[in-house]
């Protein structure tokens, strides 16, 4: 598995920066900041630290399409019977997809990014819907579809064009997946917010998902679940950087940032700090360290902190345990070298692995 601490790009960037409070990576900005404390101030602080408008853009689905901080709609967190529902459908269909695979493909390796898209996707539809099957597997492949049509928006060097192939495809998708959800009775928000609900809520867990399988296919052992799950979460959280936009001067424990520039918290930086974990931060995969109870899992902030955290954390967990609880019934292997995808959160590409036994 290529390593984060070793990637290029943000991601290399952000790890190598000095660990000494708030940073400036470049003249103007962005600042990072590096300590617990301040990450929470950032992202508890929406007066001071703005959501940014734009996030078709930012590499990152885990945000909503509200433009300013009066605009922005804050989701409330799904509710247990929700999350249960979730759940009970990925049980299934996580079954499903597998054989399915074996029907088609019998002994060749699985693709994890590929396998987890079904299933997570009709997992979260019937959390954020309480509606009939067939509506539920045609919004969770239109949302499938939305998701796909914005990796290249996302992914684009410049942003392509208001008339350009990809934006019309991009708009075409999100069209077909409002209208399915528009004719959907007791739709829960207007179909604008669902739809960012549902898009947050399949991409991001189902990167990681695939993490969480490429790290026990790296690693075969007997695993606790939830311990693998927080611990892939530390070390790889598909949401690993998110930005906030400074509305007036702030000071950063000693460093002055003026209005209107962007600072970053990184849930995957303060995930290697010495006083979040117990053991050795840097000492790689091992979910045995959170059986030292004396850290608390999630203080890094792979799900956020304040009115942006995330409202399907819960659910979030859910799937990623139950997938470490199958994983955990079988031997697995991984199949070919995983690289890091950076071109929205990150994601392992490709993670193909094995079931040894
Ligand atoms: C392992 C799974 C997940 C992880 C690691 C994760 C992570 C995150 C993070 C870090 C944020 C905050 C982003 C920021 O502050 O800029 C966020 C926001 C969000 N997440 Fe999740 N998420 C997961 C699963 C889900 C699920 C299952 C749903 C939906 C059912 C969901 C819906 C959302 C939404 C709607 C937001 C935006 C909240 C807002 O802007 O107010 N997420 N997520």
């Amino acid at each position: 598995m290529d390593s984060v601490e070793s990637a290029g790009g943000r991601l290399g960037a952000v790890l190598s920066a000095p660990r000494s409070g708030a940073v400036a990576l470049g003249r103007h900005g962005p600042w990072l900041v590096t300590t617990p404390a301040l990450a929470r101030r950032v992202l508890t602080d929406p007066g001071r630290f703005d959501f940014p408008g734009d996030v078709s853009r930012s590499g990152d689905l885990s945000s909503s399409r509200g433009a300013t901080r009066s605009g922005h709609v804050v989701f409330a967190p799904l509710t247990p019977d929700a999350v249960a529902r979730g759940v009970a459908v990925l049980d299934g269909e996580w079954d499903a997809a597998l054989a399915e695979h074996d029907r088609r493909a019998p002994g060749e390796a699985y693709d994890a990014m590929a396998l987890l898209r079904r299933p997570v996707a009709r997992s979260t539809v019937a959390a954020v819907l309480d509606t009939d099957t067939r509506t539920r597997d045609l919004v969770a492949d239109l949302t499938l579809a939305w998701i796909d049509s914005l990796a290249p928006v996302i992914s684009a060097r410049r942003p392509p064009g208001r008339w350009s192939r990809v934006r019309r495809g991009e708009r075409d998708a999100r069209f077909a997946l409002d209208d399915a959800l528009s004719a959907v009775p007791g739709l829960p928000a207007p179909a604008e917010q669902v739809a960012t609900v549902l898009a947050a809520g399949v991409q991001v867990p189902i990167a990681a998902g695939a993490w969480l399988l490429g790290w026990i296919a790296a690693h075969p052992a007997d695993h606790d679940p939830v311990h693998a799950v927080w611990e892939t979460l530390r070390l790889t959280p598909p949401t690993w950087i998110t930005a906030r936009i400074t509305t007036e001067p702030v000071d950063l424990a000693g460093t002055a940032v003026p209005a209107g520039r962007v600072v970053l918290v990184s849930p995957l930086l303060l995930g290697r700090l010495d006083e979040l974990v117990p053991g050795d931060p840097d000492g790689g995969f091992d979910p045995t360290r959170w059986e030292d109870t004396s850290r608390r899992p999630g203080a890094w902030l792979p799900f956020g902190a304040g009115p942006h955290a995330c409202p399907g954390r819960t659910l979030g967990l859910g799937q990623l345990v139950h997938v470490a609880t199958w994983a955990g019934r079988h031997r697995l292997a991984l199949a070919e070298h995983v690289r890091i995808d950076q071109s929205r959160g990150i994601s392992p590409l490709p993670c193909r692995f094995t079931v040894v036994s």
